[in-house]
C-alpha cells in the first residue's frame, strides 16, 4: 500500500525563517512523520530566505493568480534539506518584505491580499499534487480550509492548528471583493467577525479537524477570558477541536553536556563571555519575544526587586520598543541583568546551557517550547500557570520521581506578589543543592520528543481521511 501524502503549511518553517515556536513546530513534526507519508512542507520564499544556501530551486513554471480581477504572478520553489521536500510559494506581493507580517509595531496593511494569495497559491499546488491531507497553520494557511470545500475537483482534507488564538488575520470587510470571496462566506457561521473579516474563522469553520497545541489551551479558550471572543464560535466547533501538546526536536536541541558537572562548565563560559560574576549565584535567564503574552508587564515590574537579590539575570530577545527600551534602562543599572537584544538561536541554546531557571511568566501561552527546552538542558522552568505550561510544567512541591512529569516552579495568578513568591521558592529551592539537583536530573532524562504526539496527529489524519465522525 502507498504512503498517505501530506502537504504541512506555515507561515514560517525554521531553519529558513522564524519569529516564534510556530517555525519550530513545522520544522520538527514534519519530521517525526517523514517516515509514515509522502509529505511536503510549503511557506512563502520570504525575499530573506537563503537561496543559495539551501540549494532552492524553482519547480514549477510561473503562472498567474487571479484575486478581485487582478493577476498576480506565482512561482514554485523546491528543495530537500535533511531529508524533508519543501514547497515554497514565491510572489513579489508576498514575499519582498524586510519581516514576514509587518515591524514589531505593526502588521503590514495589505496583509489580507498578500496571505490571501499565499492560500490561493497552496490551492493550486494541492490541484497538481493531490494530496490526501493538508495540515494549515495558523490564520496565515487558513482560508485554504475554506477555498478546497468551495472547489469540488478537490479531495484533499484539511486540519487546522491554532498555534495562538490572540492572531486571528482580521481585515476590513471590503477584502471580500479583492479575495475573490463570495458574499455568502460573510456570515457569523463562516468568516465574518464584527463586520470584518477573520482568516482564523475560515480555519475553524471550514476545516475538517481543528487542533490546539495543548490539552489545556483547547479548553481555556472556549472561555471568555482566553476565547479572544471566538469561545462561542469554538464551543459551536467543540466536537472536532482537540489538544494535541508540541514536542522538540531532540536532535537540534541536544545538550553538549551529560551531567551537572558538564552543565556548571557551561555556566562558567557563558558568564565569562557576558561578564557577568558569581558561579555560585542562580541564573535567571528569560528567553522571548518582548510582547504583552509572554508576560512582558510582569517581569519588567518584578525585575527591579529581583535584581536586589544575590543572582544574575540574563535575557535574550526582541520585540516592542517599549518594553526593549525599559529593558535597556534597567540592565544599565544593573550590574547583575545582561541584555541581548537579538535573535540568536544558537546564543539561545547557549543560555539554557547555562541557566539555573527560565523565567516564563506569559500571560497564556497555547504550549510554549522554551519551558520544555529549559527542562531538557537542566534549568527549572518559573511559569504561570496556565494553557501548555500547566500541562508540562508540575509544580517541584509534587514531585514524584517513579513519574514521567516534569517539574519546576509555577504560580497561579500573573500579578507582583505571586510572581516575586515564585521567584523567592526558585532561590530557596537553589539553596537546597541535593533537593535542587535530584529535580534537574529527573527533568533531564524525561522525553520531550516528537514521538507521542506525531501519532496523535497520524491517528487524527487517519479519521479524517477515513470520513470518521470526531
Ligand atoms: C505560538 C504559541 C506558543 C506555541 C507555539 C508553537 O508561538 O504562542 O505557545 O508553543 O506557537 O505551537
Amino acid at each position: 500500500m502507498s504512503k498517505p501524502s501530506l502537504l504541512f503549511v506555515s507561515s514560517e518553517v525554521y531553519p529558513f525563517a522564524k519569529s516564534g515556536g510556530l517555525a519550530d513546530v513545522a520544522h520538527a513534526l514534519p519530521r517525526a512523520l517523514n517516515a509514515e507519508y509522502t509529505l511536503e512542507v510549503c511557506m512563502p520564499l520570504y525575499s530573506f530566505v537563503e537561496r543559495e544556501k539551501y540549494a532552492i530551486q524553482k519547480r514549477m513554471e510561473h503562472f498567474d493568480i487571479s484575486m478581485g480581477g487582478v493577476h498576480y504572478p506565482v512561482e514554485i520553489y523546491g528543495c530537500n534539506y535533511e531529508g524533508i521536500e519543501y514547497r515554497f510559494i514565491d510572489s513579489a506581493l508576498l514575499c519582498e518584505r524586510e519581516y514576514m507580517y509587518g515591524t514589531p509595531e505593526e502588521g503590514y496593511a495589505d496583509n489580507a491580499l498578500r496571505f490571501g494569495l499565499f492560500a490561493y497559491a497552496v490551492v493550486a499546488l494541492l490541484k497538481e499534487e493531490k494530496q490526501d491531507i493538508v495540515h494549515l497553520n495558523d490564520w496565515q494557511s487558513a482560508l485554504v480550509a475554506l477555498l478546497i470545500k468551495e472547489d469540488t475537483s478537490i479531495k484533499t482534507k484539511s486540519l487546522f492548528t491554532i498555534h495562538n488564538l490572540a492572531y486571528q488575520g482580521i481585515f476590513a470587510h471590503s477584502y471580500l471583493h479583492a479575495l475573490d470571496l463570495d458574499t455568502k462566506h460573510f456570515a457569523m457561521d463562516a468568516i465574518e467577525f464584527y463586520h470584518q473579516i477573520s482568516f482564523i474563522k475560515a480555519g475553524i469553520a471550514y476545516a475538517d479537524a481543528v487542533t490546539t497545541v495543548s490539552k489545556r489551551y483547547a479548553q481555556e479558550i472556549l472561555t471568555p477570558e482566553f476565547g479572544c471572543g471566538l469561545e462561542g464560535f469554538l464551543k459551536h466547533h467543540k466536537n472536532k477541536l482537540s489538544g494535541i501538546i508540541n514536542g522538540i526536536d531532540t536532535e537540534h536541541f541536544a545538550p553538549a553536556f551529560s551531567d551537572l558537572k558538564g552543565k556548571a562548565q557551561k555556566k562558567k563560559e557563558y558568564l565569562k563571555e557576558v561578564s557577568l560574576r558569581g558561579v555560585k549565584k542562580p541564573l535567571f535567564v528569560f528567553i522571548g519575544r518582548f510582547t504583552w503574552q509572554k508576560g512582558m508587564d510582569l517581569f519588567l515590574e518584578a525585575l527591579e526587586s529581583m535584581a536586589a537579590y544575590e543572582c544574575n539575570i540574563a535575557i535574550l530577545g526582541q520585540g516592542e520598543s517599549v518594553y526593549t527600551t525599559k529593558l535597556q534602562e534597567l540592565a544599565h543599572v544593573h550590574k547583575n541583568i545582561h541584555l541581548s537584544c537579538t535573535y540568536d538561536e544558537s546564543l539561545s541554546l547557549e543560555m539554557y546551557g547555562a541557566a539555573d531557571f527560565l523565567l516564563m511568566p506569559s500571560l497564556f501561552e497555547p504550549c510554549g517550547l522554551n519551558q520544555m527546552i529549559a527542562m531538557h538542558y537542566g534549568a527549572l522552568p518559573l511559569v504561570h500557570h496556565v494553557g501548555g505550561l500547566k500541562d508540562t510544567v508540575q509544580s517541584y512541591k509534587d514531585f514524584d520521581d517513579t513519574k514521567t512529569k516534569a517539574y519546576g516552579i509555577a504560580f497561579k495568578s500573573p500579578n507582583l506578589t505571586a510572581f516575586l513568591g515564585a521567584f523567592e521558592e526558585a532561590l530557596e529551592l537553589f539553596a537546597n543543592k541535593r533537593e535542587y539537583n535530584k529535580i534537574l536530573k529527573h527533568n533531564m532524562l524525561c522525553d520531550f520528543s516528537w514521538d507521542k504526539s506525531a501519532k496523535v496527529y497520524s491517528k487524527l489524519y487517519k479519521i479524517i481521511t477515513q470520513g470518521e465522525k470526531l
